[in-house]
């Protein structure tokens, strides 16, 4: 395990690993504080970011090393027309560990390929965020006690979606998944999903427009934005960004063990009633990323406790 760029780069036993070592650092956070002393971080954020970005250094900070970098491509040399290849050669001589987060799918992979130091994808374009994956399979883990056996509605803008693909394709690697896709015709999940995912990995889907109609049946509902930065126009953004909000009232057939997800940041899609709902698990699934991507990079960097 060198660099993290999809999340099928972990085998499943490494991704139990992870997430085993992510609730030991919860038990016992003061264990981790000066495990990763002297040790550097590198936040290559070329996109906007809240969580993602400040919960990898959140983390780096919690185990006691340091962190560098920086949080918009324009304050970078990628303003002057540096490649990603080169910006990822100079980090390397300033730090131990890189997170990169770009607009362009493949760029994580490309730095990867440059240097010697890990390299986390923080999430490529429309494509891959393996760490919210990790996030998310945290969330799953100590909020339904497994990641078999449940049937998960993935539900708004599935056809850019970042988080939506990664946690599908991690996903149809466990037993027993069904998928619920709930989306707008035109915001359907891609194509290559269906075929080099879902169908290659045998796993039960189906596609529909309304989540009243499948709310009961549903063990996870993933809620996520319409992706507006990744449209062509705007006016097709504005037609399609309303098309789910989520209240109470369309709660009311949900199960009572229900869980809320949503990678965060929401827009309209959860009405804010909701967010008292025990069901919804959103904030607390912000706080995983931080303890996995600990564990992440612990596991990255060799360290231990
Ligand atoms: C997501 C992302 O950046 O893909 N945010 C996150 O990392 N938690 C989701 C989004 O931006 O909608």
């Amino acid at each position: 395990m060198k660099h993290l760029i999809d999340p099928t780069d972990l085998t499943l036993e490494e991704i139990d690993e992870i997430l085993k070592l992510a609730e030991d650092i919860m038990a016992d956070r003061p264990a981790y504080a000066e495990v990763a002393k002297g040790k550097k971080l590198a936040t290559l954020f070329f996109e906007p970011s809240t969580r993602t970005r400040l919960s990898f250094e959140a983390s780096m900070l919690e185990l006691g090393g340091s962190v560098i970098g920086f949080s918009s491509a324009n304050s970078s040399s990628a303003a002057k027309g540096e490649s990603v290849a080169d910006t990822a050669r100079t980090i390397e001589k300033y730090a131990d560990i890189i997170a990169m987060r770009h607009p362009k799918e493949g760029a994580p992979l490309v730095a990867s390929m440059n240097v010697d130091i890990p390299v986390i994808n923080a999430g490529d374009g429309g494509h891959l965020h393996p760490t919210q994956t990790l996030t998310d399979l945290l969330t799953i883990k100590e909020t339904k006690g497994r990641l078999d056996n449940l049937t998960i509605g993935f539900c708004g803008d599935l056809k850019f979606g970042r988080t939506v693909h990664s946690l599908i394709k991690q996903l149809s690697r466990y037993e027993n998944i069904h998928f619920i896709l709930i989306s707008p015709n035109e915001l359907q999940v891609p194509d290559y999903i269906k075929e080099e995912v879902l169908d290659k990995n045998g796993a039960d889907y189906r596609e529909v427009e309304r989540m009243e109609e499948v709310m009961d049946q549903l063990d996870i509902l993933y809620m996520t934005r319409v992706q507006r930065e990744r449209f062509f126009n705007e006016a097709d953004y504005i037609r399609l960004k309303d098309s789910y909000i989520l209240n109470l009232e369309k709660l009311e057939n949900a199960k009572e063990d229900l869980k809320i997800m949503h990678p965060l940041p929401r827009v309209n899609e959860i009405s804010v009633e909701v967010d008292k709902d025990p069901r919804a698990v959103y904030f607390d699934q912000a706080e995983y990323g931080k303890f996995v991507r600990m564990a992440l990079m612990m596991k990255l960097l060799g360290l231990t406790k």
